[in-house]
């Protein structure tokens, strides 16, 4: 089997990360609610993990990090604990399910957004996006990379527009963390949403929100801490504010793990790899004459994954005869990104999309290629 769906959620995973959930599944007792030794345990994994993440993504501090349960959770909890009626957002077309529909809610309870458009390669229009803020605009909320074309957004850019116009800059990194360097504090970003088994190689069930450090959010559930209480209300106090209910202590260790792998392995070099890998399949897939590709016009200025359709094939058709006939795993379809498909002219049939890892190679796309070039050669359907 070749797995090229790791947009979806990352596999295979490091070693380390299964033998740390098996572990992590044998001795978890519940963080923060008792004082013994199993309690204590679960407990220092957890407050560890939080200090691998904020190192790894220069977060102001640990206690800003909260651990949800995706990205689509963590975006839920920002977007929901900081918007307010009679706020305005400015966000992209090419935003995911995970902020349309929040952003769709919202606007059920007074809330108004604007969504900006992109470019024929899917990178958004920053001149736009500024032109979008009023004075009501409280957010902007954006991918830095979106998970239907790849394309790598100019996050940096947008942080500065926001700052200037002193508006609070949400960004989904449910596609770059794990794949691009991201330091939190240097680029300007205000909160900072991402799963934890994608890019990042942790467990399903792991996703993180990072808070800048003069940003607040409400509470989207309120319940037991652990902490204070004898208080009737949520503590204010971070990360328990925004954590409710017993952890994921076993995805959180395992996702402590995936951090340590990425770390030993180093970022630049799982880039390297998977920029090496996507290079080789858009060289390869632009040489069949008959393929569409969507985003960049080359492998350069993406993330780790490409989209494509082959003409006179329905997308889902393609990924059933990859899967049944050559191993091959990837998605087609809509991506949850309705949005993306539209601006990029792919809606409503949508795309095949190949998503790679650290842990794919050469072959496994070199065989993609092969199997799309059969495909093509077999002819329209
Ligand atoms: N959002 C994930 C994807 O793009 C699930 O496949």
């Amino acid at each position: 089997m070749i797995y090229l769906d790791n947009a979806a959620t990352s596999f295979p995973k490091p070693e380390s990360v299964y033998r740390s959930v098996d572990e992590a599944a044998r001795w978890s007792g519940n963080p923060g609610r008792s004082g013994h030794a199993l309690a204590r345990r679960a407990e220092r994994e957890i407050e560890a993990t939080r200090v691998r993440v904020a190192r790894f993504f220069n977060a102001p501090s640990p206690e800003r990090v909260i651990f949800t349960l995706n990205a689509t959770d963590a975006l839920n909890m920002a977007l929901k604990g900081f918007l307010q009626p009679g706020d305005h957002v400015v966000t992209s077309c090419l935003e995911h399910n995970s902020v349309s529909r929040p952003l769709a809610a919202l606007a059920q309870r007074g809330v108004t957004f604007t969504k900006t458009g992109c470019d024929g390669e899917g990178k958004v229009d920053v001149e736009a996006l500024a032109a979008a803020i009023t004075p009501r605009t409280r957010l902007v909320v954006l991918t830095w990379a979106s998970n239907v074309c790849g394309t790598v957004q100019p996050v940096p850019e947008v942080a500065e527009v926001c700052r200037r116009h002193r508006v609070k800059l949400l960004v989904d990194a449910a596609q770059a963390a794990g794949h691009v360097p991201i330091d939190v504090q240097a680029t300007g970003v205000d909160m900072l949403a991402c799963s934890g088994h994608k890019g990042l190689l942790g467990p399903p069930g792991t996703g993180l929100l990072l808070l800048g450090a003069d940003v607040d959010v409400s509470p989207l559930r309120e319940g037991g801490t652990g902490v204070a209480s004898h208080l009737a209300s949520q503590p204010d106090s971070y990360p328990q504010r925004l954590e409710s209910g017993t952890p994921n202590t076993v995805g959180i260790a395992g996702l402590g793990a995936a951090l340590d792998f990425l770390v030993q392995v180093g970022i630049e070099r799982v880039f390297e790899h998977e920029r090496q890998l996507i290079g080789a399949l858009w060289e390869g897939l632009a040489a069949v004459p008959s393929v569409r590709d969507c985003g960049p016009s080359g492998p350069d200025g993406r993330v780790s994954l490409l989209s494509f359709n082959l003409e006179g094939w329905d997308p889902i058709e393609v990924a059933t005869v990859l899967d049944q006939s050559f191993g091959i795993c990837c998605r087609a379809g809509l991506h949850c990104a309705p949005w993306a498909h539209q601006a990029l002219g792919t809606f409503p049939a949508g795309t095949v999309r190949f998503s790679v890892s650290y842990f794919n190679t050469l072959d496994d796309v070199e065989q993609a290629v092969q199997a799309v070039r059969a495909l093509a050669a077999a002819g329209r359907r």
